[in-house]
């Protein structure tokens, strides 16, 4: 009774330029492993969860990508949105495909583009969170042990005197601004929603017949379209339709019945070019260095990631990104990663 939904239609703007519009983060080897991020999640999921039932939530312009990066996934397996509405219509969707198919369903929703290394410890919290997914009328959430107030993250306050690993949540704030978020950390019973969440198909669906109904009902009406080839009529015409907001927002805030809990293995959402050289091997000087010919003096704590056929020097600049593509040169300090999004855009109005 096992599925996955894997979440693999964001763009990771804030990984400019190696991750585009068309060549986003997940379909990149960003650790430098071998493997992609999302070629990571798969067999992370795989695992756990037979392989057909692991559903491939993407843009349909990452149709291609995403059969010649996974070939052990079949076209079915790929639910393809024609247009980005955030993660809640996605999860909605692919919920209501997977209980026409399996209405015992279990399952977990993951992101394609985080690392975690430690799959064993992994698996095992993920089974211990589907025996009471399958047993409780619970939405279940993974937590991190925050470190320092990140305002990127949703966080999640834990009833204290729950004794299990899993324990009931009093409240969840997806994205608190800086002062909301230092109160949070120095309370002690807040951890970092993952962005990993596990529930029963009931569950799910339940929830959001009772927090977003007209998302329900915008897909409910093609329910009788799911899993045959009416459906990519049905999907075309109505997904576009759908409000764009994060379940974050549309179920964790409003729901009474979430649980979580606390990841005993180490995660990075890699989100940043900051999260991704935190993960880096680095030199005396702390600089992460991708390519060989790249010459560092007087340097520390860079994010260097260039061409290989590239001799480049780097002399007399601390804590700097430097990302060198065909077309692009970024030159970023990293105090200011976040605000790479926003630095594409003005790229994109200009040129
Ligand atoms: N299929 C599909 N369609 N996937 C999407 C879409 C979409 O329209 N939008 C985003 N995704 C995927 C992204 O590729 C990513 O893997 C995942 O959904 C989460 O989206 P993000 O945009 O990265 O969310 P976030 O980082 O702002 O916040 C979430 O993750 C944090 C942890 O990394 C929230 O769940 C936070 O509460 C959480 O702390
Ligand atoms: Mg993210």
């Amino acid at each position: 009774n096992y599925y996955a939904i894997l979440m693999a239609g964001g763009v990771g703007s804030r990984f400019w330029p190696v991750s585009t519009q068309d060549f986003p983060k997940q379909f990149h080897d960003m650790l430098g492993t071998g493997d992609t991020l999302i070629q990571k999640t798969f067999h992370r999921l795989a695992d756990l969860i037979p392989k057909e039932n692991i559903y491939i939530l993407t843009n349909e312009r990452y149709n291609d990508l995403v059969l010649e990066q996974l070939p052990e996934v079949t076209q079915k397996q790929v639910v393809l949105e024609p247009a980005m509405r955030n993660t809640a219509p996605c999860i909605l969707y692919a919920s209501l495909k997977i209980q026409k198919e399996n209405p015992d369903a279990v399952m977990i929703v993951a992101p394609s583009d985080h690392w975690i290394e430690d799959e064993t410890t992994f698996s095992k919290n993920v089974e211990q969170a589907f025996n009471f997914c399958s047993k409780n009328d619970a939405l279940m959430t993974l937590g991190i042990q925050p470190t320092f107030p990140n305002t990127g993250y949703g966080y999640i306050e834990f009833d204290k005197v729950f004794s299990h690993a899993i324990k009931s949540v009093n409240q969840f704030r997806e994205k608190p601004d800086y002062q909301t978020a230092k109160e949070f950390i120095a309370q002690g019973n807040f951890l970092w929603n993952a962005g990993i969440f596990m529930w029963s198909a009931k569950s799910v669906i339940k929830a959001f017949q009772n927090n977003q109904p007209k998302l329900y009902e915008l897909f409910e009406s093609g329910i009788s379209s799911y899993n045959t080839e009416a459906e990519s009529g049905f999907i075309k015409e109505n997904y576009p339709k759908a409000e764009n907001i994060s379940v974050d927002y549309a179920l964790m805030e409003k729901s009474t019945n979430v649980f979580v809990i606390a990841a005993e293995f180490d995660w990075n959402d890699l989100g940043t070019w900051g999260s991704l050289y935190d993960k880096l091997d680095k030199d005396a000087e702390g600089n992460a260095v991708v390519n060989s010919r790249t010459l560092v003096d007087d340097a520390s704590g860079n994010m260097i990631r260039t061409k290989n056929d590239k001799i480049v020097v780097v002399d007399g600049l601390n804590d700097y990104i430097i990302v060198d593509k065909e077309e692009v040169l970024l030159i970023f300090p990293k105090t200011k990663e976040q605000d790479i999004k926003k630095t594409l855009q003005k790229v994109k109005d200009k040129f």
